[in-house]
């Protein structure tokens, strides 16, 4: 199983603190953000890595990270996105990489606390299909939503305004190789983007969707409020605990 973090946008909602930097490469407490996503597929026995990014500082994550070594690593891949697409446009560059194995993919500003091994080590044991990570949020509407039928989920609607439960589907998420070919299929969204809700909802309709709920703490970091609680929690509590 390889993994796979996208770090590319333009980070919009952090202006003007991603005027001259990528949002991944801002300081959560103590470490640049990419450290915390790379730190969860290492704790999850992963070592194949690619780092998806993009925009004017793609340099920037080659200096920081060099060949893995201080997540130990022996190496780190990395491939550039031209332009802005989305998520599932990001996550289509891996494709190559994956080389038909199954992947892991984390959204380069999701940190948690804890890890998620077990539901990793049940995604390799799964035949096939996708695997999705909830967390039980106050602020659902800004996140992607479950839809329940009892203990299964329908699908998953992004960004409701009247959210149909309190569950976040978080920016971890395990494929198969079909998820390339889903993703050609896409077509952007009203924001103009291939979104990661339309994959697994693909996912969902042919009944090869799993998922479990996340132990711990759960955080993006893509708006000021986030990333500040964020740094917060990782101050408090710590992140990434094995
Ligand atoms: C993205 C996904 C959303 C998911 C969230 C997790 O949102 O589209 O479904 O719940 O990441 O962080 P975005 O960061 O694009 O607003």
């Amino acid at each position: 199983m390889k993994g796979v973090v996208l770090a590319g946008g333009l980070g919009s909602r952090l202006y003007p603190l991603t005027k001259v930097t990528n949002k991944h490469l801002l300081p959560v407490y103590n470490e640049p953000m990419i450290y915390y996503p790379i730190r969860t597929l290492v704790n999850a026995g992963i070592e194949e890595i690619i780092i998806v990014t993009g925009g004017n500082n793609a340099g920037d994550f080659l200096r920081l990270l060099e060949n893995g070594r201080d997540f130990g690593l022996k190496h780190i891949n990395y491939t550039y996105q031209q332009g802005e697409g989305g998520i599932a446009a990001a996550l289509g560059l891996a494709e190559h990489f994956a080389d038909k194995e199954k992947i892991v993919v984390v959204l380069g500003d999701n940190i948690i606390e804890t890890n998620i091994r077990a539901a990793a080590d049940d995604f390799r044991k799964q035949k096939d299909g996708a695997r999705i990570l909830l967390k039980e949020v106050h602020d659902p509407q800004r996140f992607g939503v479950p839809v329940f039928e009892g203990k299964k989920i329908i699908r998953v609607e992004e960004k409701p305004v009247n959210p149909a439960s309190n569950y976040a589907v978080i920016g971890i998420y395990m494929y198969d190789h079909r998820v390339f070919e889903f993703i050609r299929s896409l077509k952007p969204s009203q924001r103009g983007e291939l979104e990661i809700t339309d994959v697994n909802n693909f996912y969902i309709r042919e009944g090869k969707m799993q998922w479990d709920v996340l132990d711990g703490w759960w955080s993006d970091a893509g708006t000021f409020e986030s990333l500040q609680a964020a740094g917060n929690m990782v101050a408090e509590t710590g992140a990434n605990k094995i």
